[in-house]
Order: structure tokens, then sequence, then C-alpha cells
């Protein structure tokens, strides 16, 4: 199957061939389709399964007909972060090369002048996130009632990052008579619920993935002393043979002092995260990419969404409280169909952590037990997590988000079934839940350090400044 029977215009069918993708990915082929022919679409596939160009791809085919008109942007994107949202961008401007559009990119962080100047302008394709774009219309800047075609991508972190209010609100801004795109990696039952009230019977497309990224990815974990962890981590790095290693920490202040660490050691690492800034963040991602970094230190928050493929290890420095984040993290070695390793450190407190991801991923992860023998040597598959909770991490009921009048906890709710990568590939072994899952309502998602401000760092409207980012909080304004 090639692009070219899809029903996309020359002009994007030319772009496509320069850039060099070659066949649609699944969802790509099943979503185009129906997206030309102005259907509601409701497309469940995997996280780095090419939804983007699903709608990136017939949008701009659909967009040669028609004009913009001043602050009235004819199709509206809406993005969970500032950095899925600048990719999004990314794809507009390559695929969208032999196209005159007006492409802008409403996130915080930066001046309302310059966003406020290009609406003026007129706007074919506006891609946002939630908070600023609210702003925005509440200045009476923004006129959504001309918006013929709405995307909701990646709504299951929309839902994560306690955005399901402020998508209802735009939402109610918007005229009935127009085409809505859904996307979604996974379909916990909120989103289920967000889609049925937004679209009108929409092509209900879900792909199942091939293999299992848990399948692919080699799984191991050493059992360890929290104080012994950066002394493993060196000693994981000088035994493996690496090509690019990812490395997961809970927290940016984490992320810090393990690249100190590796750098005491002769290794060269960076972070990432949500402290620095964005110029440093694409230095550094650009680094990695190229090859020139080997060693990149990442928080959840801040490699969500990033696409570096090549990733031969995940190191989990520190195990998540949050089971999918861990699929999620040894994903980013398993891109693109190649395999990969995941090796995780578990210290004393994260062994419940354990036992959850491999209740999850229903399969038990093998070990190796480096710690000294001050506690006890169990596995930690048999500990009772429900008397440690006064000391794990995520049931501290620290809240992350600092969204106002948001999802009032429900919102945060945990991805409860129908999760497309684990209940629509019978055999793989992910369907289901365990119940105890539900233990971890209202945990906050990542980069849980009281206090510390997070997010994405800076984009700036169709091209980036270092100017200090100045809202902290998960919300992406
Ligand atoms: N048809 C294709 N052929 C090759 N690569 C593709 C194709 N479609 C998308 N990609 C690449 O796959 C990666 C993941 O795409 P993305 O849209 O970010 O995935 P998702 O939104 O599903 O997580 C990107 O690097 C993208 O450029
Ligand atoms: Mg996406």
């Amino acid at each position: 199957m090639s692009f070219s029977h899809l029903g996309l215009s020359a002009k994007v069918l030319s772009a496509i061939d320069s850039a060099g993708y070659k066949t649609p990915t699944p969802i790509q082929e099943q979503a185009i389709p129906h997206v030309l022919a102005r259907r509601d679409v409701l497309g469940i596939a995997q996280t780095g399964t090419g939804k983007t160009a699903a709608f990136v791809l017939p949008m701009l085919t659909m967009l040669e007909q028609g004009r913009a008109r001043a602050r009235m942007p004819r199709t509206l994107i809406l993005e969970p972060t500032r950095e899925l949202a600048a990719q999004v961008v990314e794809h507009f401007e390559k695929y969208g090369k032999n196209h005159k559009l007006n492409v802008a990119l409403i996130i915080g962080g930066v001046s309302f002048g310059d966003q406020d100047a290009k609406l003026t302008r007129g706007v074919d394709v506006l891609i946002a996130t939630p908070g600023r774009l609210l702003d925005h219309s509440e200045r009476g800047r923004l006129l959504l009632s001309g918006v013929e075609l709405l995307v909701i991508d990646e709504a299951d972190r929309m839902l994560d990052m306690g955005f399901i209010h402020d998508i209802k609100r735009i939402v109610a801004m918007l005229r009935k008579e127009r085409q809505t795109l859904f996307f979604s990696a996974t379909m916990p039952q909120e989103i289920t619920k967000l889609a049925d009230q937004m679209l009108r019977d929409p092509a209900r497309l879900a792909v199942t993935p091939q293999a299992s990224t848990v399948d692919r990815v080699e799984q191991r974990v050493i059992l360890t002393d929290k104080s012994a962890k950066p002394n493993l981590l060196v000693e994981v790095l000088k035994t493996e043979t690496t090509d690019r290693v990812l490395v997961f920490t809970r927290t940016k202040h984490g992320a810090d002092k393990v690249v100190r660490a590796l750098q005491k050691s002769g290794f060269g690492a960076e972070a990432i995260h949500g402290n620095k800034s964005q110029n440093q963040r694409e230095r550094v991602l650009a680094d990695f990419r190229n090859g020139k970094l080997r060693i990149l230190i990442a928080t959840d928050i801040a490699a969500r969404g990033i696409d570096v493929d090549g990733v031969s290890h995940v190191v989990n420095y520190d195990l998540p409280n949050i089971p999918e984040s861990y699929v999620h993290r040894i994903g980013r070695t398993a891109r693109a169909g190649a395999d990969g390793i995941a090796i995780s450190f578990c210290d004393h407190e994260e062994a419940p952590f354990l036992r959850d991801i491999e209740r999850m991923i229903r399969m038990s992860i093998p070990s190796t037990d480096k710690r000294t023998g001050e506690r006890p040597a169990h596995r930690p598959a048999q500990q009772n997590a429900g008397n440690r909770n006064g000391g794990r991490p995520h049931r501290n009921g620290r809240q992350q988000r600092g969204h106002g009048g948001g999802n009032g906890g429900g919102g945060n709710s945990r991805h409860n079934g129908n999760n497309g990568h684990r209940s629509q590939a019978p055999g793989n072994g992910h369907q289901g839940r365990h119940p105890s899952q539900n233990a971890h309502e209202g945990a906050p998602r990542a980069e849980a350090t009281a206090g510390e401000p997070s997010g994405i760092g800076n984009v700036t409207f169709l091209q980036r400044t270092n100017e200090p980012r100045r809202n902290a909080g998960h919300r992406a304004r």
C-alpha cells in the first residue's frame, strides 16, 4: 500500500515523497480516507504509530480549498504539551512545504503580542495547548466559531494533565457543524465518554499492535540499595554494550544528580526536564539524535512524545509509581520495530512499584539481587504494598497540576480498562487491569517533587527563544 491510493492531493504526495515516508502506517491508512470524506474519526493507536500524519496529511489536502479570515482560524488542533504542539507544527512545515498556509502555534510561556499579531493575519491551522488558547479567547482576540475541523490529539494525555475541563470549554465555543478528529493512545473510560459527547457518528479505528512493546524488549531488574544506585549505573554503563542510553529518573533534581555522578565518572551525560530552557532541550536532543551524546537523563514528562530512534538501552534509575509509565519508558527502546534492553533499578522503597508493574505486564521480570543484605532479602512480589502506603511517594496526595478549576480529581483517574494496547490484542498478555491499580487514583503523574515548577520549557511562536519560562505548573499554558 502506498500513499497514492488514499485520496491525498498531488502537493501533499510530492512532499511525502521528498520527506521519505514510503508507506502509510495502519492508522494513517485507515484514517486518511475518512478524514477526507469529512467524517468524524475516533482513532486509537499506540504511541509512535504515526497518528500525527494521519490528520496532518488530509488536513493539508482539504485546506487547499478556501481561505483564512482574520481572527477566525479554519482548523484547530489541541495538544497536551508545548513539545507535542511544536512537533505538529514541524509536520505542517515538512508536509505543507508546497502549500502557502498560515500555521500558528499558541502555547504558554511566550508573549501574547506575537501570537495576537499572527491571529490578526488569519490562520489556516491553529495548534494550541488548551490553557493559552482559552486565555486568548477570553481576551476576545480569537473567534473559534469559524473552526471547520477540530483535532483533539493525545486525548489520554490531556486527561492525565487535567485538561478535560478546558477542552469541554473550548468545544462549547465551536460550532456544531464541524468535523472532529479524536486521537488517543489508550481509551480510558473518561476518554470514551468525552469522545461520545464530541463526535458524531465517528469512524471508529483501533490499531492493534503487532507485538506489544513489552514482548520485544529484554527486561531486567537489579535489586539494589538506594545509595548504591549511582555506582550501579556506572557499572551498567561499563559492562553493557550500549549505543544510545535513555535513563529515567523520577524527579528533575534526581536527573541533575545522575548527570553529575556520571560526569564525575567520566561519562558524558546530559539531562532534559522541565527546568531546562527550550534551547538547552533542543541542543541536548539534537546531540542525542545525532550520536554526539550517548547518555540522556530524562523525567517522564520531559520524555513524552520525544521521538528518538536507536535507543539501545532504557535504564529506569528510579522505578515509576505508575505501571503505564514503565511501559511508555521501555517502549523508547523498541521504536520502529527494533528490540532493546530495559534495565530497572529497584530499591527497597520501590518494591511495591515493581510488583504493580509485573502485575500489569503479567510477567515477572528476571532480577539480580545486589542488595547488601541490610534489609530482608525477599522478592518484592511477596511484599504487602498495602502496609507501606505511608512511605509511598505516589500516595502522599501532592497535587502537581496547579490547575484551579480543572478536573476535580475525577479527571485524574487512571486508564481503567479498554486500553488500546492491552485490550485489543487478545493473547498479548496485557488485557485487563488488576484491581490494585485503582489504588493509584489521583496519584501525581511524574516529576513529583513538591513545589518544583514543571512543564516543557519554552517554545515561541513559530520560532524559538531562550527566554526563561514564566509559568510553573503542569499546564502547558
Ligand atoms: N508513514 C510513515 N513512514 C515512516 N515514518 C513515519 C510514518 N508516519 C509517521 N512516521 C514517523 O513515526 C514517528 C511517530 O509518529 P507520531 O505521529 O509522533 O506518532 P504518534 O502520535 O502516534 O505517537 C515520527 O517520527 C514520524 O515522523
Ligand atoms: Mg501523537
